[in-house]
């Protein structure tokens, strides 16, 4: 079996959504964090409930509508200009660390994303972070409006790449992610982002940090939805160990 493409997910997988921290932090000291993650699930919320509705909106609105309740329920107020520059960071969020230097190694395999994210916000943030020269596809899933985990959303890729689902290993963290392209018959790494061995350290000041504690464990432990990804990895580095630097040559090995 050989992978032609490696296809990641974009937020929270390449990019680290947290990042905006900086932001939300400076502008309503010690809400960052909170805010963040708050904003991050009824993102998510927002995505799969405007699915079951019909009445798709694409993601720039969407993160932007729930960045909006989650000042709201907070009790936050800022102006328009301050609004602007959080949802602004979403166009310069950061890299992971192990982001780059893992899709370079992959060259000899077609690196894509599929993301939620709109074409518009997605163009921003891959030229903004340099990974406009290195993808070589950045699929927004507004083309069939409709989000991850639709197999409609999923679907993109083959009709983008040319590339058969089994011929396709996708890269997520979202468990959620990774479950909704198994179901559809890509190959999937779920990158454990966040460790049950953190989760536990955190756990242990549970006075202080268990509501963010929680809103992050709820993205990191995999999702029972009667599937598995194929592999588990700590980082995107390890994808070496799951695909050979060279297809060619090593296009007998099973992986
Ligand atoms: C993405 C979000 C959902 O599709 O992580 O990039």
């Amino acid at each position: 079996m050989t992978m032609k493409a490696v296809v990641f997910d974009a937020y929270g997988t390449l990019y680290d959504i947290q990042s905006v921290a900086a932001v939300t932090d400076k502008t309503f000291p010690g809400y960052g964090e909170l805010i963040t993650q708050v904003w991050r699930v009824k993102q998510l919320e927002y995505t799969w409930l405007r699915s079951l509705m019909r009445r798709y909106a694409d993601f720039s609105v969407i993160t932007r509508e729930s960045l909006s309740y989650t000042l709201k329920i907070l009790g936050l107020k800022c102006d328009v200009s301050i609004f602007e520059e959080i949802m602004d960071k979403y166009v310069h969020l950061d890299l992971y660390p192990d982001a780059k230097p893992a899709l370079l190694s992959l060259k000899s395999y077609k690196r894509a994303i599929l993301s939620n994210g709109s074409t518009e916000m997605l163009a921003s943030l891959v030229r903004n972070t340099g990974l406009d020269t290195i993808l070589d596809a950045t699929i927004s899933i507004d083309a069939n409006r409709i989000f991850k985990p639709s197999p409609d959303a999923y679907s993109l890729i083959e009709s983008r790449l040319g590339v058969r689902p089994s011929d396709v290993l996708f890269v997520s963290s979202n468990p959620w992610d990774a479950i909704g392209a198994k179901a559809v018959g890509l190959k999937v790494a779920w990158i454990e982002r966040v460790t049950p061995e953190a989760m536990q350290k955190a756990c242990e000041r549970a006075d202080l940090v268990a509501p963010l504690t929680m809103f992050r464990a709820l993205r990191t432990q995999m999702d029972e939805l009667g599937l598995e990804p194929d592999y588990k990895v700590n980082g995107l580095a390890a994808l070496s160990d799951i695909l050979p630097t060279n297809p060619e040559i090593s296009s007998s090995v099973q992986v």
